[in-house]
Formats: structure tokens, sequence, C-alpha cells
């Protein structure tokens, strides 16, 4: 079943146009990643989901079509971004962040728990402030953050950014028993194709503003033209 059906968005930066009739499928409970050079539009296909940003063209959410995407209607459907540069509050201190992310829900105090065993290095930080905290933590913390909406969708705009490649394979494989327990239907945009073909079971790539390819990730894995792009083989 497709959760997010996304046909023919167009998007624009003043006269710039950054999405030229972007369409695609995001299935429930599985993991759709979205791959692509720098400027191809990846970021701005996350935003205009999160409805940061106004688009033409239609987003279908569970069979509807949603005519107004603002943020918290966004939101208020399950729809969870995990932005790039990650947004934690730097002068709020984890749990603060945490409690934030979870503002409009009960049993705040469960949810925090439940991501503490997800992420054990942020119970051990819990009072430390966010913008103390190293690159792959601030990253967990801005998972963790996103997950306390109990998402329908999970955005992340390039989880593996500025990490070293063990802090990377620590995220993703939060990741992957987070995605196993709660079936949670994640879009994740990587420049590390490799980590991200292997993380997911759909691809799709975005070359200035369009879809180039799309399909089963291990087939976009095989194309010759992504191995050669993205895969330095
Ligand atoms: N706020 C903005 N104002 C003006 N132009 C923008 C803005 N954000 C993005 N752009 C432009 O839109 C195009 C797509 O940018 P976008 O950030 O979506 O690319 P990206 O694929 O996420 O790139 P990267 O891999 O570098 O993060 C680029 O040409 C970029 O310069
Ligand atoms: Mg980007």
């Amino acid at each position: 079943m497709s959760r997010l059906v996304v046909s023919d968005l167009h998007a624009s930066y003043g006269r710039l146009r950054a999405l030229h009739g972007v369409s695609f499928t995001v299935d429930a409970g599985k993991v759709t990643a979205l791959l692509g050079p720098n400027g191809a539009g990846k970021t701005t296909v996350l935003r205009a989901l999160c409805g940061s940003i106004s688009t033409s063209g239609t987003v279908e959410f569970d069979g509807s079509v949603l005519t107004r995407r603002s943020p918290s209607a966004m939101a208020r459907l399950g729809v969870a971004h995990v932005p790039e540069g990650r947004g934690t509050f730097a002068d709020f201190t984890v749990l603060e962040n945490l409690r934030l992310g979870g503002y409009c829900r009960d049993r705040l105090d469960e949810d925090i728990e439940q991501q503490f065993t997800w992420f054990p290095r942020l119970r051990e930080r819990s009072r430390q402030l966010a913008g103390s905290l190293s690159g792959g933590e601030q990253q967990m913390l801005a998972i963790a953050r996103a997950l306390m909406l109990r998402p329908k969708v999970l955005l992340l705009d390039e989880p593996s950014q500025g990490l070293a490649p063990t802090i990377t394979a620590a995220v993703y494989e939060i990741l992957r028993s987070i995605q196993d327990s709660l079936g949670t239907t994640m879009l994740v945009v990587e420049q590390n194709a490799k980590v991200a073909l292997r993380f997911a079971d759909e691809a799709f790539v975005l070359e200035t503003g369009r879809v180039v390819l799309s399909g089963p990730a291990a087939e976009v894995a095989g194309d010759v033209s992504v191995q050669r792009s993205y895969l330095g083989t």
C-alpha cells in the first residue's frame, strides 16, 4: 500500500526552479531512499512533504489528496521531519528537546523512556545541552525528537552528514531496529548511496529537479550509472 503518492511536484525559490515535475511513491512500512548529487532538489522534496514550502502538484497521503500542506497539518497527519543540519534546540537539554518533540502527547515519560532504550547514549547525556553534544549524538537526538511524535512517516535529510563511518553505522543500526519494531515508513535522503541502498527497500534518484531512476533498492544499486556516479565502482 502506498502511504505517499507524489505527482508532478514543481517548486521554485524565487526565479530558480528547483523541482520540475517530480513524481514518486513511498510504500507504507517501507524505507525509500532518495539519492542524487548536491543541488538536485532532495532537501526541497522533503520541505515540500512537510509543508514548509509551497509547491504545485499533488500529494496523496493514505489515499486522500492533501490540498493544504502546512507544517502543522503535515505534523498532525504524522509526518515528522529530521532536517539537514538536524535542527535541535542547542540551548535546551536533551530531555527538554525530547519533551518539546512530544509536546502534544500524553504518556510523555513513557515515550521518552522508549527513546532512551533505542538511544542509550541520550540517557547518559539527558541533562546535557544539545549544542554541546557530538555530531553523532545530535543526530540521534534529532531522530529521537522526531520519533516523539510517533510519526507515520519519518523524513530524514542526510542522517550520515558529518559523521564518521562507525557512527553512521550505529545511527543506521538504530534506525533499522526502530523500523523493524514499529514499521515506521521512512523516506531517507542520503549522499552516502552505499549506506542508503543497503538500508532501503525502494530508491529513486533525483538530478537537477527530475527523477532519473527509480525502483527496488537492489535494482537501483545494480544500475551502471548509479554505480559509476554514487557507488564508486
Ligand atoms: N532557501 C533557498 N533559497 C534559494 N535557493 C535555494 C534554497 N534552498 C535550495 N535552493 C536551491 O534549490 C536547488 C535545490 O536545492 P536542495 O537543497 O533541494 O538540493 P539538495 O539535493 O538537497 O542538495 P544537497 O545534497 O547539497 O543538500 C539548489 O539549486 C539550491 O541552490
Ligand atoms: Mg540537501
